[in-house]
């Protein structure tokens, strides 16, 4: 009777959507991106939101990191890859991640950031408060200001070396080029003994047949600076 309940409680705790208590069961999956570079958008535009769909997202601990190949300049100032809008968007969504710290609003507003990005009209970025009926003033008084700045330091200390972006890691460890297939890695670090619909073998193996092909979209700073360079 005791085992049988406790089991009942972790499964509670551990499967239920609008459970605020973190499970020990779930697998961190972690976005280290920065807003403006093309393989970061598509994969929060076109692959991220497959967490929401067969249950992977009940075993998930997605945090979002918005910071990248950014540099801290001698004088204290920023210099981003894709320059100074890109710093303003990081910072934005930076500041949408601390007003919002729960995924179900948080991940709604970086979406639509994210595929103006993709869309390539960016700056349209405001539209996004009106159209999920957000709070606008929570993310634009902090913009600019010394709280911004303290967020996006804080992303910076958070990002570990890596070799490009988007940096996609499972449960600490990074996917490297093969990022597109993150659900797979998801169930393979899953321990939770609850079926997870989009864990299936065959789902599993549809992912990577699906994806596996397609080359990698990342951008590392030496190849921008290149880029920059040479435009
Ligand atoms: C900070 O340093 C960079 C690079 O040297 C320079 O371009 C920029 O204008 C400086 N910004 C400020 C506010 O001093
Ligand atoms: C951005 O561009 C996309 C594709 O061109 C279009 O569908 C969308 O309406 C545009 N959004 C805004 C806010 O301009």
């Amino acid at each position: 009777m005791k085992i049988s309940l406790s089991f009942f409680l972790v499964t509670f705790l551990c499967f239920n959507h609008f459970s605020f208590i973190s499970c020990e069961k779930k697998v961190s999956l972690t976005l280290y991106y920065e807003s403006l570079c093309p393989g970061c958008s598509n994969f929060i535009v076109n692959y991220l939101p497959k967490i929401f769909k067969n249950g992977i997202i009940d075993i998930v601990d997605l945090k979002l990191v918005p910071w990248g190949n950014t540099k801290i300049q001698a004088n204290n100032t920023f210099l981003c890859q894709h320059g100074p809008a890109e710093c303003f968007l990081d910072t934005v969504e930076a500041c949408a991640l601390d007003a919002w710290p729960h995924l179900n609003e948080h991940f709604p507003f970086i979406h639509c950031v994210e595929s103006l990005v993709y869309h390539k009209n960016y700056t349209q970025w405001e539209t996004c408060f009106e159209k999920l009926n957000l709070k606008k003033e929570l993310v634009t008084d902090c913009v600019g200001s010394d709280r911004g700045k303290e967020l996006e330091l804080r992303h910076s200390a958070e990002t570990p070396p890596h070799k490009f972006v988007p940096w996609v890691v499972v449960d600490g460890l990074p996917l490297y080029k093969d990022y597109r297939n993150f659900v797979s890695y998801i169930c393979k670090a899953y321990k939770g003994t609850a079926p997870i619909p989009g864990c299936t073998s065959s789902n599993s193996l549809s992912f990577t047949s699906e994806f596996s092909t397609i080359s990698p979209d990342i951008t590392s700073f030496d190849e921008q600076i290149n880029l920059a360079a040479s435009a």
